[in-house]
């Protein structure tokens, strides 16, 4: 591994095993980085609502202004084209696109997005869209949200109507971002929009969110759509905290619920027995040809990655644990080997199509000096994850690409502005985008990629 810290230039690395169709990218999401949270005919989304509870974000903020993306578009484009990258990963905000989440759309909204596009492609990059990462149109939360079984057919709508505008142009439409995500922290903790706490309607939720998915994925192939498909799941490995036959027990039903719960409808049509026991009245109502739309097949799983979690007998998935290792300013163990383990076990154990790690990095503190941002953390934690792909590369996984996450410090859901896990630093006073160390870094790995790939033609 190479050494890096603040002293040392940092030297790419792995450039023999990644081949000439390998995807580098960098990631955001449209609440996180938007802004114009209600300009040009833009809805409410259930996010902006929540911001306004007392109490959901840590620093009492919200994301009427964030990175003012909207207003920056061209701009950040240029930004996102001169790291290098292959592929800019981006959601489209469906409250902006069609503002009651049914009825009518909103062109304003649709022709962002039509910019967005038509400038990444006039720039080389290539467009890797996601259709819900987060943001329901709070009209479609009024009447039930996702633990309504009619958001199904809003979404699908959604999804045909965002394939027949942009699909010629995407190379890749993600459906969902992280279903455990929405359903759980949304609908069971809810410390998440939409903020309710109520674990049968969380893993109702769940269970429309996979089988929006699959209708959509079938809706979209019916229609002619060439963007490869697929979703994106937020995984971890699972250890228990001791040998501790409780704690073991513990550790496979938590991975049941996190992993299993997603990857078993996704490729095997059923949800796993033992957490479907253990769930016992909570479990969702399933009705007949559901789990066969779920298992559509699809051209790609997207993976976000950021540590492992250790469980004890109570439950608890401790994301900081008592190693020694180095923790994230999210209190997050730094654990690249967890992303080997992750990836082969999903190619072992699943007939998974080729793999993505559509979100990886970490928050640090950053110290702006003399428009500079030196995160060495962050470098060693994309370049030690990275390593950790190339890694499960030589043991047969099938990788598509890697995604940074993320472009520019955003909205952290409910951290707020506090946590900073961009490689280019936003000063939100300003909106001053300044290239951190880590983009710096990113942008040479990446040109050394590209080279080793024409000496090799
Ligand atoms: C993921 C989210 C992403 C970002 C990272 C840190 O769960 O998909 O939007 O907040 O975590």
């Amino acid at each position: 591994m190479t050494d890096l810290n603040d002293s040392k230039p940092v030297e790419p690395q792995n450039a023999d095993i990644f081949p000439a169709d390998f995807v580098w990218g960098v990631a955001t999401s449209a609440f996180q980085i938007e802004g114009a949270a209600s300009a040009d005919g833009k809805g409410p989304s259930i996010w902006d609502t929540f911001c306004r509870q007392a109490g959901a974000i840590a620093d009492a903020s919200h994301g009427d202004i964030a990175c003012e993306h909207y207003q920056r578009l061209d701009a950040d484009l240029d930004m996102i084209a001169g790291l290098g990258v292959d592929a800019y990963r981006f959601s489209v905000s469906w409250p902006r696109v069609r503002p009651s989440g049914s009825g009518a759309w909103n062109e304003p909204g649709l022709a962002f997005y039509e910019r967005l596009i038509d400038g990444l492609i006039a720039r080389g990059v290539k467009p890797y869209l996601t259709l819900n990462h987060w943001d329901l149109p709070q009209a479609l939360q009024d009447v039930g949200g996702w633990a309504n079984r009619a958001t199904v057919d809003r979404f699908v709508e959604y999804a045909q109507g965002i394939a027949a505008r942009f699909g010629d142009k995407l190379v890749s439409i993600t459906t969902h971002n992280e279903p455990w995500v929405i359903a759980m922290l949304g609908h069971e903790s809810g410390i998440f929009a939409p903020g309710l706490k109520d674990r049968k309607i969380a893993l109702q939720v769940a269970h429309h969110l996979l089988l929006s998915h699959g209708l959509a994925v079938r809706a979209l192939r019916a229609g002619g759509c060439k963007a490869k498909l697929g979703i994106v799941l937020n995984l971890a490995p699972m250890h228990p905290a001791t040998d501790s036959p409780a704690d073991r027990t513990r550790t496979t039903l938590e991975d049941g619920r996190l992993l299993r719960w997603y990857v078993d409808p996704l490729f095997k049509g059923r949800y796993p027995d033992d957490v479907l026991s253990d769930y016992g009245h909570d479990a969702p109502l399933v009705l007949d040809g559901d789990m066969e739309a779920i298992a559509t097949p699809i051209d790609f799983l997207g993976v976000n990655y950021y540590s492992r979690s250790v469980v004890s007998a109570s439950g608890s998935w401790d994301v900081k644990t008592n190693s020694t290792r180095e923790v994230t300013d999210m209190g997050w163990e730094v654990y690249p080997e967890g992303l080997t383990e992750l990836l082969v076990r999903l190619h072992r154990d699943y007939r998974v199509p080729p793999l993505f790690v559509t979100e990886n990095g970490g928050a640090f503190k950053d110290i702006v000096e003399n428009g500079q941002v030196h995160d060495a953390d962050r470098t060693r934690y994309i370049a030690q994850h990275i390593a950790a792909v190339a890694a499960a590369m030589r043991e047969g996984v099938r990788m598509g690409g890697y995604m940074v996450w993320s472009l520019m410090d955003n909205f952290e859901w409910a951290s707020g502005y506090e946590k900073r896990f961009g490689i280019v630093h936003v000063d939100y006073t300003t909106q001053q985008r300044t290239l951190k160390d880590s983009a710096h870094w990113y942008r040479r790995f990446l040109a050394a990629q590209t080279s080793g790939r024409t000496s090799a033609r």
